[in-house]
């Protein structure tokens, strides 16, 4: 079908989450690379699809990146290419390695907080930091981080990239719905998309409730709802 944001984001602004929902985001080309190999992803995505990255953000109360994100882009995490307020931002970021002056952290656009690891240096002025024991993996449970972000009041929370973090979410069930944005572009090398724990099976994949929305400028939107499966799975 034709793109309609007020379609494409229902499940997202229908009603008040009473409890939290996750959406996570990837804008990849047709053989599912999200940058290239030297981490260049500005701009994979056209116009449109980055217009609705925006709405994705005005509708929700939270942004979350990885830190190897913050790194590779710089990124503002604010909402410019549509309207709407800008989002909290979170960085996870274990030990403490972005930059303190990464622009998240410095152009005091929105509230930014940095989740880190209880041996982390503190996080640059204005920063909140939110400390989460790691589990037993080193890494921290997303279930771990919604209830943390919840416990703020922030309830609508969208991972935004990158492939790691995503992954660790999608790989705990934690990922209610995916927003997968395809741009017509082939790069043949760089770096991945969704990348899970492997599995064996075909039965074992993911197989989400999926609608597919067409931007004018060639980009095509899957949105995928993951709720059913996670639902059955209970
Ligand atoms: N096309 C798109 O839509 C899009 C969106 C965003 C980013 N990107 C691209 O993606 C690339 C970066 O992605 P990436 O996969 O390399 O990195 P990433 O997901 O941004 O960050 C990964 C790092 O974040 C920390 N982290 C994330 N989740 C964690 C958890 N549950 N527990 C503990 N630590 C956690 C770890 O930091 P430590 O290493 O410090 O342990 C991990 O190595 C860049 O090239 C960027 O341009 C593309």
């Amino acid at each position: 079908m034709r793109y309609d944001p007020a379609i494409a984001l229902a499940p997202l602004t229908r009603r008040r989450a009473a409890s939290p929902i996750v959406v996570a985001q990837l804008g990849q080309t047709l053989d599912g690379r999200i940058a290239t190999i030297t981490g260049a992803s500005k701009y994979i995505s056209g116009c449109e699809a980055l217009a609705h990255l925006h709405r994705l953000r005005a509708s929700v109360d939270a942004v979350v990146v990885g830190v190897g994100t913050v790194a590779a882009d710089d990124p503002q995490l604010t909402v410019r290419l549509a309207p709407g307020r800008n989002p909290a931002r979170v960085v996870i970021d274990p030990s403490g390695r972005a930059a303190a002056a990464a622009r998240l952290f410095v152009d005091g656009a929105a509230p930014t907080l940095s989740v880190a690891g209880p041996d982390a240096p503190p996080p640059p002025p204005g920063v909140e930091r939110l400390t989460i024991a790691p589990g037993p993996d080193g890494t921290f449970a997303p279930d771990a981080i919604v209830a943390a972000l919840a416990a703020r009041g922030l309830l609508r929370i969208l991972v935004e990239g990158g492939a790691q973090t995503i992954g660790r979410f999608l790989d705990a069930g934690r990922i209610d719905l995916l927003h997968l944005l395809v741009a017509p572009m082939i790069l043949g090398s760089g770096k991945p998309g969704i990348t899970l724990r492997p599995i064996e099976e075909l039965s074992d994949a993911l197989r989400p409730a999926t609608s597919v929305h067409a931007f004018e400028d060639g980009d095509v939107l899957f949105t995928c709802d993951l709720r059913a499966r996670l639902e059955a799975a209970e």
